[in-house]
């Protein structure tokens, strides 16, 4: 079991660490589970290639787990599939223990690579269908820019068909409990592949249905599939990849997402009304406390809901700032053109919707009636509103012929 070097197939080995320490993936998804930055050693007749390396602070660990198979010193070819510095931090120490290597990645990844470590002219740009010998063993480069930056590539070792993806099928959560999909419950790790497409790849997610259609044309197989992050996928590489079509299709189902923050429980009341009358309409709710919501659980939710309804109370006369933080999040992670329910506070004779809705407009929202505004707990004018405003959202998203009545 990992944390040790771990055959994949012959001569084939995963070399990565897992994270148990880092609280939040790029500061802001949380990692209840850890997290693993896959790497592999590939070898063939005559060289030896290494396939990613792994963020700063876990570089000890990382030459002493490629070490366990190679020194370093004897590696041909480093290839990355990206430059993001999960996935290659530990180069100022790596690249010095083999300098002989060649570096391979996209062109964008070798001008990234110049502008976070000053290694451009060390590195080789390779193109799309460009391949390497390792003597008996060819690893092919293909371009999937997007996913999950622009200087993406996948690498295909042709003779074994195995696919090493980077970031896509990846997920959140260690494997050194179990590196392989027939070694663990994919059940309960679903969630986590989920929250990481939902999180990482959120705003790129027509990326990954364009990708998944261009590798099913190019008509290559795959035995065994190889992310950067998660499960090494032996047994089904299909499991994962029929999970990410599906998920980032993003097909509206009739589910609302619901944010809401509240200092004292009014607003919160407020939500209940919407959120018990969305129930009676069939329509499933994911209801999220703003003060204590996890970002990445409600990204997650966002894959398939049809609609999202956020309920701020004014605070210092602006919005409320944990609310606010996800009409930001949301317009940075592309959530455009979703019908909207808003519901909002004003006791002090300010009204924060202009607010909200210059967020809503950037997002393309499409702003469901009533906007409704309390005035501490919900009487009953205002209950009675959110019952229209949920009313009229179920509507919307059960039949998007129906249109909101102002
Ligand atoms: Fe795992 Fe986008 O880096």
């Amino acid at each position: 079991m990992p944390n040790c070097a771990t055959r994949i197939i012959d001569e084939v080995y995963w070399v990565g660490v897992n994270d148990h320490e880092t609280p939040c993936f790029e500061g802001l998804w949380a990692l209840p589970k850890g997290m693993s930055y896959n790497a592999y050693l590939v070898r063939g007749k005559e060289k030896t290639a290494l396939i990613e390396l792994t963020k700063t602070t876990y570089t000890d660990e990382f030459i002493g787990r490629v070490e366990e198979i190679v020194p370093l010193s004897e590696v041909d070819y480093i290839i990355h599939n990206h430059m993001e510095p999960d996935h290659t931090g530990a180069i100022p120490a790596v690249y010095k223990l083999c300098p002989g290597a060649e570096i391979l990645c996209t062109a964008k990844a070798k001008t990234f690579l110049d502008q976070f470590y000053g290694e451009g002219e060390r590195v080789t740009a390779v193109k799309d269908g460009d391949s390497i010998d390792l003597g008996g063993r060819t690893l092919k480069f293909l371009s999937y820019p997007w996913l999950h930056w622009p200087d993406t590539m996948f690498t295909y070792l042709v003779e074994d068909k195995v696919l090493f993806s980077c970031d896509a099928f990846g997920g959140y959560g260690a494997v050194d409990e179990a590196l392989f999909d027939d070694q663990m419950d994919l059940e309960s790790y679903w969630p986590e592949a989920r929250r990481y497409l939902g999180t990482i790849v959120a705003s790129y997610l027509q990326h990954v249905v364009k990708a998944i259609d261009k590798w099913v044309k190019g008509g290559m197989g795959i035995d065994v599939l190889c992310p950067s992050h998660g499960p090494v996928y032996r047994q089904n590489p299909m499991a994962i990849i029929s999970r990410y079509q599906e998920w980032a299709k993003n097909d509206k189902k009739a589910k609302v997402v619901m944010i809401v923050g509240s200092m004292w429980g009014n607003t919160h009341k407020m939500g209940e009304v919407v959120h018990r009358r969305l129930e009676e309409k069939g329509i499933e709710v994911k209801y999220f406390d703003a003060a204590s919501a996890e970002p990445g659980a409600i990204l997650g939710e966002m894959l398939n809901a049809g609609g999202i309804v956020f309920g701020a109370p004014t605070y210092d006369a602006n919005i409320y700032p944990k609310l606010e933080y996800y009409l930001m999040l949301f317009k940075s992670k592309k959530k455009n053109g979703y019908p909207v329910g808003v519901f909002t506070q004003n006791s002090w004779n300010v009204s924060v919707l202009p607010k909200m809705e210059a967020y809503l407009k950037d997002m393309k929202a499409e702003i469901i009636q009533p906007e409704v505004v309390g005035h501490g707990a919900p009487n009953q004018e205002v209950t009675e509103a959110l019952r229209q405003l949920a009313d009229n959202l179920a509507a919307r998203i059960t039949d998007p012929c129906v249109c909101s009545p102002a």
